[in-house]
């Protein structure tokens, strides 16, 4: 009871058990300090809201991390969501997930396609189905949260068509996908609040220029941290230069482009790709990950205050005025850090280069499909003959038997 307590307080003062006023002072400061320090890692809650019924969206990435917040936050508002994910729509996990997020959010439409954003191929198989519709489809917005890192300590992959995996997947996939939705968005009512939102990251400042060599990589001059920080750069730079291209659309009913690009760095968070990368994608790391995660809980973000910048980047009626490509931090405005993420010369490059790598990696890609094609009929069309001479030959053999029968009986 806090009547007595109080009480012995007033008579006989503080109990023999209570810390000294120094140590308890030190002991408050340094809780208030750890409070502080959350406090601040902790970043901003996004302060608009906004109702997303009937708004339908393309996110990648929706399956972990930042992506699995976004996708949460944009259902549970009522938004059609599309995720494009590398597991094929009947992997039972996948199922799981989008049965789980219907349940969570009371939202049924939520759907997935398979799109490997590690191929040129499968996004444009999905793409081109996205913009063969006609009518054009409803496309209110584009989320684009996926990401991949090679750990540090480890070798340069490439993908399965030959281009280094970061570049591919961080920066070529979405200039790829953005490249074939283009007249999707292009062909939304002049009414329509389109945002296509960019996911960065601040390691962008510390990326190597990315002239001389704007698209792939010099291969002895490779970690992969710079060959992140490298993507993330061309993505900023390709996002500044999206919505100028958007801009420059002459509308068919001569009213202005009202879709708008918006770059969002969410702070670093607790998700599996920054577990991957802290741990090295060791035993080891994981091990001293769990030892010392209260060091990660108090430095970094949830996932879910990582997904406040984006949801602010999703809602706030802000962005609608004024021009696209702004780079949203903390949900707020915040300035490019680097000049050449404006630099049009290196724009206009970096377009002209990535346009020739899809080009000649879809051309490589289409080659060697049409050879493994040719190869699997030809394979299957000696297995067929192969196999229709075992039946004859069984059949032959069969009625060989049957005469020798007959003849035996006769005789
Ligand atoms: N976490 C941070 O601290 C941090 C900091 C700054 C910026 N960001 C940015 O925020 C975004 C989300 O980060 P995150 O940490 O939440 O990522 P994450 O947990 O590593 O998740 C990455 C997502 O990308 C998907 N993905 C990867 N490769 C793919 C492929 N080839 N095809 C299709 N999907 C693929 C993954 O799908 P699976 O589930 O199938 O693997 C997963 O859903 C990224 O753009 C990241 O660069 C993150």
């Amino acid at each position: 009871m806090p009547l007595p307590f109080l009480a012995s307080l007033y008579f006989e003062g503080l109990p023999p058990w209570f810390p000294e006023p120094l140590v308890a002072l030190k002991y408050t400061t340094a809780a208030a300090a750890l409070a502080l320090t959350k406090w601040y890692t902790s970043g901003r809650l996004n302060p608009s809201e906004r109702k997303l019924h009937g708004r339908v969206v393309i996110l990648t990435g929706g399956t972990s991390g930042i992506g699995a917040k976004v996708a949460y936050e944009l259902a549970s508002r009522g938004a059609q969501l599309c995720l494009l994910t590398r597991q094929p729509g009947n992997d039972p996990f996948l199922v799981d997930y989008i049965n789980d997020l219907r349940s969570r959010t009371n939202n049924q439409m939520i759907y997935a396609e398979q799109v490997d954003l590690s191929s040129l191929y499968s996004i444009r198989q999905f793409a081109t189905k996205w913009i063969d519709n006609a009518p054009p489809r409803r496309l209110d917005m584009i989320v684009l949260c996926a990401a991949t890192l090679t750990t540090p300590g480890h070798a340069r992959t490439e993908t399965e068509e030959g281009v280094e995996t970061e570049w591919m997947v961080n920066y070529l996939a979405n200039f790829h996908l953005l490249g074939i939705l283009s007249p999707a968005i292009k062909a939304q009512p002049f009414d329509r609040d389109v945002r296509i939102i960019i996911p960065t990251c601040n390691s962008y400042i510390g990326a190597p220029k990315l002239e001389p060599e704007l698209v792939g990589d010099k291969k002895g001059y490779w970690s992969p941290k710079m060959a992140y920080a490298r993507s993330k750069l061309a993505l900023m730079v390709f996002a500044k230069s999206y919505q100028k291209h958007l801009d420059a659309y002459k509308r068919p009913d001569q009213l202005p482009m009202n879709a708008r690009v918006v770059i969002v760095d969410p702070g670093f968070a607790r998700t599996v790709g920054m577990r991957r990368w802290l741990t090295r994608g060791s035993l080891w790391g994981l091990f001293l990950y769990m030892v010392f995660y209260v060091v990660a809980w108090l430095l970094l973000k949830s996932p879910n205050m990582a997904a406040q910048s984006i949801m602010f980047a999703a809602m706030d009626g802000s962005l609608l005025r004024g021009t696209g490509g702004k780079l949203i931090k903390e949900c707020m405005e915040i300035d490019c850090a680097r000049k050449d993420v404006e630099d049009e010369e290196v724009a206009k490059k970096l377009w002209e280069e990535s346009d020739k790598l899809v080009e000649k990696t879809e051309k490589a890609a289409a080659i060697k499909r049409a050879r493994e094609k040719k190869e699997r009929e030809e394979r299957e069309k000696v297995e067929e003959i192969e196999s229709l001479v075992e039946t004859i030959k069984k059949g032959k053999a069969k009625e060989g038997g049957k005469k020798k029968k007959a003849e035996k009986a006769a005789k």
